[in-house]
């Protein structure tokens, strides 16, 4: 058996073909198999851990018992090849494609605007077909399950969900021409606008879905289970041999060979290991063959279920109990479904199994305590025999650790039926509503005496608040033998306290929050008991009408979206796209999985691999380079030190130097020390693990802005914008107040990461660099700097980019250049694609903000006097720092006019890595310490904070504190419009009465404006160019120098083409961007993408319609194909360049005015969220919003532009939070720390509006820039749960304004609140905190 040397041949089926894979490595995931192997490049690599999705394809399996088929929707990377055997395998490629025919689930999230940058889509698109395979008529819930563990970070995941919405049997969309849409009146008839237009899809057009179609199963497949002799099998990798039994003894034989080897199942515990710690198993054991696993047998005493049984197969066989035996024999089989329905995304619970779960022995493992608590037992079998094993509290000894012993094998687990009188419970919080791993999770259980109140019985297990599952047994002996009342459950709370105590320093921190949250958790379990009593007629108490908030879920049911747009013009022809929400162009090829990203290039003869060794310290000597362990691995050509670099070894983006590898010195953890190339992925990663750099720590650390501050630690110059006399104004106001607002930075967590291809071209030095950046240009000249060429030599090719969002600015061109030294040391293609972990180390984010304000203010709200201090942590290196701090000043007067305004924006020079370009450049964290200070103002003087908002505005003709003119007209316009759509005024009475008669929960509501300044701020970054050809078909090549990220530039610019060419869409084309065709591009940022290379294109038409003239005026019934024929032999050139000059724009900082802008976008957003004030868990109820787009293009991409900024914004103000340690090491590394809104964050009521009537003299067809703005407006969110959280502060005595630094994540909206329970919170002992308070 395991003396086998030979591998075995794994047979799989992958979109029908049958594959047989000779010498399968037990180390290939399916992931790499489809991508490398397969080139089925449409399953994408996002995290690699299971925490985005974008990697989901079917897996499709014959089950011989039943004779059924399962298909299963599961993440291809961290399926290993070897577990597939007889297995069939569907990707987005095998269900539909443009060359044959579309999949419905392909075409509508296409159609429906669903995709942007369309990284995320194919994984969305897989996760929705295996649902409709398993079940064609979905419901809502269905389908939000099913895109639970699927991350989008463009489209705000709305357009996605009403698309889906569709397949739905009662979808109720007014969208889609059925009942009732959002916009009704009492008697169901519309009240809609007449500028309305509800034409973003029509169902009538969509392909029906029609199950006959599907591929069918492969009948090979089936006869091989059926018939074929199954055998062990055995597969030998380079460094992992992989064995498969069939037979329960021949597992039990191998296990007491193999002790230490895992037995791997899902994989989704050993897999993380071997991929992000690096542990190595030489040997792995895999019995998802041996049919005693996945056995269950429902007996009248309890459940026995196979531990090799999946999650998902367990929430089945559950609820199947639930429906099926009294309620009072299915309490511990009810908690458990309720976890059951939060553990991992879909895909995760697909795989993940039973006995994986209990044995990995998670300290957040969401089962181990409901499964303790509902005294199950374990039934383990050696060589030696079988034995039970009671799941209590001597079975968890530590992290990862329980009494199992390395030979001793987890058939079964036994669940028992409860008895009556007996209650358990459930109860988990998470820092995301779904596929997030709990905080602190409980099973609880207590069970009475007949019929009375008095507890026999307790169990209370806790997850979350220690190295393992946790029983509280002090607090369960202050319980049992009393009755279930207050004063008992009193006892209990004080000796919880006493029992669970966390260090500063415990890992995960939060160390307050957890602990009140095992108080809180309690006493939801104490209503909830309370209620059952009161249930079966043993009390008549029941829970209490004012504490029912309490055990009351938040709402959860989204509704279909509403959007509101204007008509174009009855006069404007049909063919003429302009103003029309047109598809984006490559929605269709990313639905399909066809469309190419910079990853999915097929590979190059000679190509390596590079992976980058990064530093440790935050702040260090390097002492030495060891590369030779690192050059004697396997596959290892080359390792690249800053000393390989032929030519500029930095990067300067605003006056300071960037080192590209750390020569002498390191700054911070993550920053760049050397590379390794090798001839694979694998190779490259091993080897640049295994080489050592020897540091000499220095003493010097900074930060914290703080410490910059202390240590006057900054990248000069300090920024300064004042208006009227400040001081004086200070003497004169009614009141002062003094405050500040902390703004933590952002990851950007573009799902492609970043990555590149640099090919030498052998001769006269020349590079081609494929990339993805969203500056082509900068990474053009950096490489060339970097090899010391000419710029001629280098040229970058620019496809489409999975999301950038800022992030691949500079840093993408910092990468590209090294990546350029190994291709010119190796003389051979190099990619280098990073991994999550590494791009969220390596790339750094938003900035960090601390706004110190002192405000003065008058006794009817006029503020007077503000003076404002910005601190940005902007890292180790000043990136483009200094650019964000300017931009800060100049957003700082929002909507508002106070006449005395003092602003100071300072970078901080830390020992972090560097913070960069982020949606809004400072903006969103500006106009936060801004707002913050007007609710603070609103506060101290018992007013709403929106009245107050209002009795700031501008007004009339106004000049901002830069002195630049402006009308706010159209600010006031969306404000008013957003307050009447949003039926402010009802809503605020009618939260006033749900705060007085919920103490558990609050709800809260706030509407927030927007002034945002539309593009670079500096003239010389506002130009573009664009060039177009005319081909003698008549079909038009575009090219500009803009980049296609997903906000649907590319479709925007064949929208103006079309017009001005007056030719239909289909004949232009946009291949990509590349600085051989337009050269000199400036950055596609700053929502200016549009304006500054529509315009560009706009002149290059123009200049060909021209040439053309004489031709059309000779045959004015021509067809364009013809009039293109007959200019061709007329000799006239069919190709031009187009060039926008952009308008003379920028800032005197000396002087302290300018214009930096030549217009503004406006907007308002009105939110409302219901709060759970015992966990800090909050849902967006509803938000709407009004947007000033000017005359937009294109409205859909526009409306997904707004949707998906907001869903940024909401992330940055109120979840995404970035931990390091205390020695400056990045703990947030990957989608299962670092939390980005998912499905579940959506508000429940999502509605849009686009202002009518606007116009815009600056831009291009009188349309606004929209890419960034919105972001800000996700603090509507904020400000709406600290208005909630003040409502819960109020019923504790508590009034005035009170600290809450964004983001308002649970842990600080719950200890905001302030409590009962948090308040028998002890102070933390000082100590070393696991994470550090930043910025
Ligand atoms: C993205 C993601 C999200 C997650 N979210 C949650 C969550 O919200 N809540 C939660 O509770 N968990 C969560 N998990 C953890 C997940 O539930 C566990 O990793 C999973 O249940 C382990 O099962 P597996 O089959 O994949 O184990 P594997 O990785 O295959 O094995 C894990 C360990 O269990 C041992 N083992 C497996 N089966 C047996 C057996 N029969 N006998 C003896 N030893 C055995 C193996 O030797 C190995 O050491 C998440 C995991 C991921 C990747
Ligand atoms: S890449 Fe597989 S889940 Fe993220
Ligand atoms: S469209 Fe979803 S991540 Fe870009």
């Amino acid at each position: 058996m395991a003396e086998k040397k030979q591998s075995d041949s794994l047979i799989i089926f992958v979109n029908g073909k049958k594959i047989t894979v000779s010498n399968a490595d037990p180390e290939t995931t399916l992931l790499y198999f489809l991508r490398e192997r397969l080139q089925l490049t449409g399953t994408k690599y996002g995290c690699g851990g299971g925490g985005c999705g974008v990697c989901t394809v079917m897996v499709s399996r014959y089950d011989v018992q039943t004779k059924g088929i399962h298909h299963l929707s599961i993440n291809a990377c961290l399926m290993p090849i070897c577990q597939l055997h007889g297995a069939a395998v569907t990707t987005v490629e095998g269900i539909g494609n443009t060359k044959t025919r579309l999949h419905p689930v392909q075409e509508r999230i296409a159609k429906t605007h669903g995709s942007q940058c369309g990284f995320c889509t194919p994984g969305m698109v897989m996760s929705m077909y295996t649902l409709l395979r398993n079940k064609p008529k979905p419901t809502m819930e269905d389908i939000t399950e099913a895109l639970g563990g699927n991350l989008c970070r463009c489209t705000g995941y709305r357009p996605i969900i009403d698309g889906y919405r569709t397949f739905c049997e009662n979808d109720n969309c007014c969208q889609l021409n059925n009942s009732l849409c959002l916009m009704s009146n009492e008697n169901g008839s519309l009240e809609l606008d007449k500028n309305c237009q509800l034409d973003f899809f029509n169902k009538e057009d969509f392909l029906p879905l029609d199950p006959t179609q599907e591929l069918i199963f492969p009948p090979e497949l089936i006869r091989m289970a059926e018939s074929q002799e199954q055998t062990t099998q055995m597969f030998q990798g380079e460094r992992i041999t992989w064995i498969s039994p069939i037979t329960l003894g021949e597992l039990v034989q191998l296990k007491a060979q193999y002790p230490q080897a895992p037995i791997v199942m899902g994989n989704t515990n050993v897999g993380l290991d071997i991929k992000f710690k690096g542990v190595l198993h030489p040997i792995i054991i895999s019995p998802t063959r041996v049919g005693e696993l996945f056995e269950v047998n429902q007996k009248p005493e309890g459940l026995c279920i196979g531990a090799g049984c999946s999650l998902s197969t367990v929430r089945s066989v559950l609820e199947r109990c639930v429906c099926s035996l009294p309620v009072e024999h299915t309490q511990t089989y009810a908690a458990l479904l309720e976890q059951l329905r939060h553990v991992g995304g879909q895909q995760i619970r697909n795989v993940a199994t039973l006995g994986g779960n209990i044995v990995s022995a998670y300290p957040n493992s969401d089962l181990n305590p409901v499964l303790a608590a509902g005294r199950c037992s374990l039934l383990v079998q050696t060589k030696d025999g079988k034995q039970e094993i009671p799941l209590d509290k001597n079975f968890f000894v530590g992290f990862g650790k329980t009494i199992l012993k390395p030979d001793q094998l987890v058939l079964s687990v036994f669940i028992p039926v409860s008895r009556k009188g007996e209650v358990v419970c459930a109860l988990r919080h998470a820092p995301r509503k779904e596929n997030a791993l709990a905080t602190v999770t409980t099973g609880m259980r207590v069970w009475f005496h007949d019929g009375s109140d008095v507890v026999k019985e307790m169990s209370a297990y806790y997850g979350g608040v220690g190295a393992c599952t946790f029983s509280a047994e002090r607090m369960i002996q202050q319980v049992i033998g009393r009755p279930w009342n207050e004063a008992t459950l009193n006892e209990a709370y004080r000796a919880l306290v006493d029992e669970v105590i966390l260090e500063v320093s415990a890992p995960g921190g939060k160390v307050m929050f957890r602990r009140s949250l095992t108080l809180s958790l309690l006493f939801r379990f104490y209503l909830h008991v309370l209620q059952y009593l009161k249930d079966m007629s043993v009390t008549g108490v029941g829970v209490p009408e004012d504490q029912r908030s309490g055990v009351r879920p938040l709402p959860c049911v989204i509704e279909p979206g509403y959007q509101e747009f204007q008509e174009v013009a009855e006069v404007q022809v049909e063919q003429d796209p302009v103003g029309r929400s047109k598809l984006h162009r490559s929605a269709i090829t990313h639905a399909t999985g066809e469309s190419v990203y910079c990853d999915d290039i097929p590979h190059i003869q000679g190509e390596l691999f590079l992976s980058v060794v990064t530093s440790t310290r935050a702040h260090a000597k390097i002492i030495q380079i060891d590369v030779s362990r690192a050059l004697d691995m396997p596959g290892v050509v080359d390792v690249i030190t800053a000393k390989d670099i032929p030519g500029q070894k930095f990067r300067s983006f605003t006056g300071t130097e960037e080192e590209l590898l750390a020569e002498h010195e390191v700054t911070c953890v993550g920053q760049m020390v050397c590379a390794v190339v090798a001839d694979t992925k694998q190779h490259a990663k091993l080897a640049a693990a295994a080489l050592k750099v020897s540091y000499e720590d220095l003493p010097e650390r900074i930060f914290t802005i703080e410490e910059a501050v202390e240590r006057q630690s900054f990248y000069l110059p300090h920024r300064e914008l004042q208006r009227g006399d400040v001081d004086k104004a200070f003497q004169e106001v009614d009141h002062i107040h003094e405050g500040e607002m902390r703004v933590g930075g952002q990851e950007h967590f573009y799902l492609e990461t970043q990555s590149m291809l640099v090919v030498p071209v052998r001769e006269q030095k020349e590079m081609k660099v494929y990339l993805s950046s969203q500056n082509p240009t900068c990474t053009q000249i950096s490489v060339a700097e970097t090899l010391g060429i000419p710029a001629n030599r280098v040229s970058c090719h620019v496809k489409r980019i999975g999301g950038a969002f800022g992030g691949k600015l500079t840093k993408a061109s910092i990468l590209a250049s090294i990546t350029a030294v190994a291709a010119w040391k190796t003389d051979r293609p190099v990619r280098w694609v990073l991994e999550r972990g590494e791009d969220m180390l390596i790339t750094g984010g938003r900035h960090p903000v601390l706004g110190k304000y002192k405000v003065g203010f008058m006794n009817d709200g006029k503020i007077i006097a503000a003076d404002i201090q910005y601190f940005a942590s902007a890292g180790n290196t000043a990136d483009e720092t200094l650019l964000v701090i300017e931009k800060m000043l100049i957003h700082m007067d929002i909507a508002y006019n106070i006449p005395n305004l003092h602003g100071q924006s300072m970078a901080c020079n830390t020992n972090l890595p560097s913070s960069t370009a982020f949606r809004g450049f400072g903006g969103p964290q500006s106009m936060m310490v801004i707002e913050n200070m007007i609710n603070d103002v609103a506060m101290l003087l018992g007013c709403p904070a929106e009245e107050m908002r209002e009795r700031n505005f501008y007004k009339g003709l106004s000049l901002t504190h830069y002195k630049m003119e402006f009308h706010p007209e159209n600010l006031h316009r969306c404000w008013e419009e957003c307050k009447e759509r949003a039926e402010f005024g009802r809503r605020r009475q009618a939260i006033v009465e749900f705060n007085q008669q919920n103490r558990w929960k609050k709800r809260g509501i706030s509407l927030v404006p927007i002034k945002y300044g539309i593009g670079f701020g500096n003239a010389v970054l506002q130009q573009a160019a664009a060039l177009v050809h005319i081909y003698k078909d008549g079909s038009v090549l575009v090219s500009h120098g803009g980049i296609e990220m997903g906000q649907g530039i590319h479709t925007k610019v064949q929208q103006i083409v079309s017009r001005e060419l007056n030719i239909p869409l289909s004949l232009i084309h946009i291949s990509e961007t590349c600085t051989s065709a337009v050269p000199n591009t400036c950055p596609t940022a700053a929502s200016f993408g549009t304006d500054a290379n529509g315009m560009a294109v706009w002149d290059a038409c123009q200049t060909l319609y021209k040439r053309l003239e004489p031709i059309r005026k000779k045959d004015p019934n021509g067809s364009w194909e013809s009039w293109i024929a007959k200019a061709f032999v007329e000799r006239i050139s069919l190709s031009a360049t187009g060039f926008y000059r952009g308008h003379e724009v920028g800032m005197d900082w000396q002087k302290q005015e300018g214009r930096p802008f030549t217009y503004f976008t406006y907007a308002a957003c009105c939110s409302e969220v219901e709060l759970d004030c015992l966990t800090g868990e909050y849902r967006t109820v509803r938000t709407d919003i009004v947007v000033d787009v000017g005359k937009s293009i294109n409205p859909a991409i526009d409306i997904g532009q707004i949707e998906g900024a907001f869903m940024q914004g909401l992330g940055l103000y109120t979840m995404e939070e970035l931990t390091f340690s205390p020695s400056g090491s990045l703990h947030t590394r990957g989608p299962a720390q670092y939390k980005i809104p998912a499905v579940c964050d959506v508000p429940l009521q999502f509605n849009v509006y686009l202002l009518s009537g606007s116009q815009n003299p600056y831009a291009i067809h009188s349309s606004k820039g929209i890419g960034e703005p919105i972001v800000c407006l996700g603090s509507s969110v904020f400000f709406a749960m600290k208005e909630a959280i003040t409502a819960a502060r109020t019923d504790v005595g508590l009034s005035g304004p009170f600290p809450l630094h964004s983001p308002a994540t649970p842990e600080r909206a719950c200890l905001a609140c302030n409590t009962c329970f948090t308040q028998m919170i002890p102070k933390t002992k000082a100590g070393t905190p696991w994470a550090m308070e930043l910025p």
